[in-house]
């Protein structure tokens, strides 16, 4: 019965490694009808160790096939974060015109250098696949970006951006301790500083860390660029979390639009999410994929053959509250094939059907809701907005030993209406979307047994339950 008990906590529909431990989402790339996430990886424990970068693909962002390990650490260091491309014109020169190579950007952690007292134990370096994406081969020029003399330089997103004058440029987003540094190259292997951004920008608690650029379209149809940058410690809930950046992008100089701060998600366990290189056109959309967990507590949690799952997939977009642009996550619509039949919650107390349930309510006029989820231990989780904050509230709800700071109640500011309600339950965390994203708050939670009822306190109506398959 061993592999019974360790696999309590388990998600039904989030993706987890088959064992051992993960962090960062890295690589997100998606090539040929396959959706490729790659990820930090250390197989022989459940803590943190020598980083490999992990490889499961998707057809469809809910069914996840684990492969084989895609990059392994070698003599220049671990495998830290970083991106991939499709390398659509062989600007690398590392495959052929007929067969152009997808290239993966990531960071060595020389962890000897760093134990000797170097600074420059952090560069950037490539990999490449001919065979979309399945096997890697490691550039014999790495590193292609050596240390600049600042330690933390690591976790390069990479995208080819269009500039004004039409010519197609690699830009490179890098994390580099307090800063984000952009570098652009024409054949991913030159890199050359283009401009930096950040220093007394925005919110500075920890490093930052693991950066992504995007362009967006604002709801009025003008061009915007929104700069992700993820942060620890220093996030709203203690711990990790990421913030982002509105602004412009221009000749490989980013300028934000204002200095205020804004946070991807407000909940305790979403760090170093980031988007999928490479889809198509017509999906029209910006993926993202976040780890589900925060580095205050992430090595103590209690699981025992694999530890951390990724976010459910999301979409983002920009929204405006009186004038203020925000950027929402919203579940990706695939997620709607894990629906069973709907099930109309009528009254004040349901039973679950299920560990994994999605679901529904609209929020009446007055603006305020509570609900709640318990077990046959009298352990609960409350949800709730009241005064303009909305509170997911984990302090009874099961599990929290294994860390002082775990057991707490999160709260997110929302000024504005909350219309509607969609949370995703798991095995061991809760992602909830007020108004399809415009606020969101995703928290892990360890309840003792599994949640066997919901209550609706007040201020819910229509509230549709989903039991979600295993995919
Ligand atoms: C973020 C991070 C990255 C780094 C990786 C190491 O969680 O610290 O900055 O590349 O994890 O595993």
């Amino acid at each position: 019965f061993e592999t019974k008990v360790s696999e309590t906590y388990r998600p039904i529909y989030h993706f987890t490694p088959s064992k051992g431990w993960m962090n960062d989402p890295n690589g997100l790339i998606f090539i040929d009808g396959e959706y490729h996430l790659f990820y930090q990886y250390y197989p022989d424990s459940t803590v943190w160790g020598p980083m490999h970068w992990g490889h499961a693909v998707s057809k469809d962002l809910v069914n996840w096939e684990d492969l084989s390990i895609a990059l392994y650490p070698d003599s220049l260091g671990y495998i830290f974060s970083g991106s991939a491309v499709f390398d659509a014109e062989n600007s690398s020169g590392l495959g052929t015109a007929e067969n152009p190579p997808v290239v993966a950007i990531y960071t060595y952690h020389d962890m000897a250098g760093e134990k000797s007292g170097a600074k420059d134990y952090q560069k950037q370096a490539i990999a490449y696949s001919l065979d979309k994406g399945r096997t890697w081969t490691k550039y014999e020029g790495n590193p292609v970006l050596p240390n600049q003399g600042i330690k933390d330089f690591r976790d390069p997103k990479v995208s080819q951006i269009t500039e004004a004058d039409g010519n197609k440029r690699w830009i490179m987003t890098l994390a580099v301790l307090d800063r984000i540094q952009f570098f652009g190259s024409s054949d991913l292997k030159d890199w050359t500083l283009l401009s930096e951004f950040g220093q007394g920008i925005g919110a500075h608690g920890g490093v930052w860390e693991c950066p992504d650029l995007l362009p967006f379209t604002t709801p009025d149809g003008k061009q915007k660029w929104v700069l992700l940058v993820s942060l620890n410690p220093g996030g709203p809930q203690n711990g990790s979390a990421t913030q982002y950046f509105i602004g412009d992008f221009q000749n490989g100089t980013f300028t934000p639009d204002d200095t205020m701060i804004r946070w991807l998600d407000y909940g305790p366990d979403n760090y170093a999410g980031v988007t999928w290189a490479n889809l198509p056109k017509e999906q029209n959309r910006t993926l993202f994929i976040g780890w589900m967990s925060n580095w205050l507590y992430a090595q103590r949690l209690p699981t025992k053959t694999w530890r951390s799952a990724m976010t459910i997939p999301r979409e983002l977009s920009l929204f405006d509250v009186d004038g203020t642009l925000l950027v929402k996550s919203s579940p990706a619509e695939e997620l709607l094939a894990l629906r069973l039949q709907a099930i109309s919650l009528s009254g004040k107390e349901s039973v679950l059907p299920s560990e994994a349930v999605e679901i529904l309510a609209e929020v009446d006029n007055e603006d305020h809701f509570q609900l709640k989820f318990s077990n046959e231990l009298g352990e609960e989780l409350l949800i709730s907005k009241e005064m303009n904050l909305v509170t997911i509230d984990r302090r009874q709800a099961g599990k929290a030993d294994f860390h002082p700071d775990f057991s707490a109640a999160h709260a997110a500011p929302m000024s504005w209406k909350a219309k509607n309600l969609r949370i995703f339950l798991d095995a061991s965390s809760i992602e909830l979307f007020v108004n399809e994203g415009e606020l969101v708050l995703t928290s892990l939670l360890f309840p003792s047994t599994p949640w066997k009822k919901v209550e609706i306190g007040y201020g819910l109506d229509e509230v549709q339950l989903y039991p979600l398959k295993k995919p």
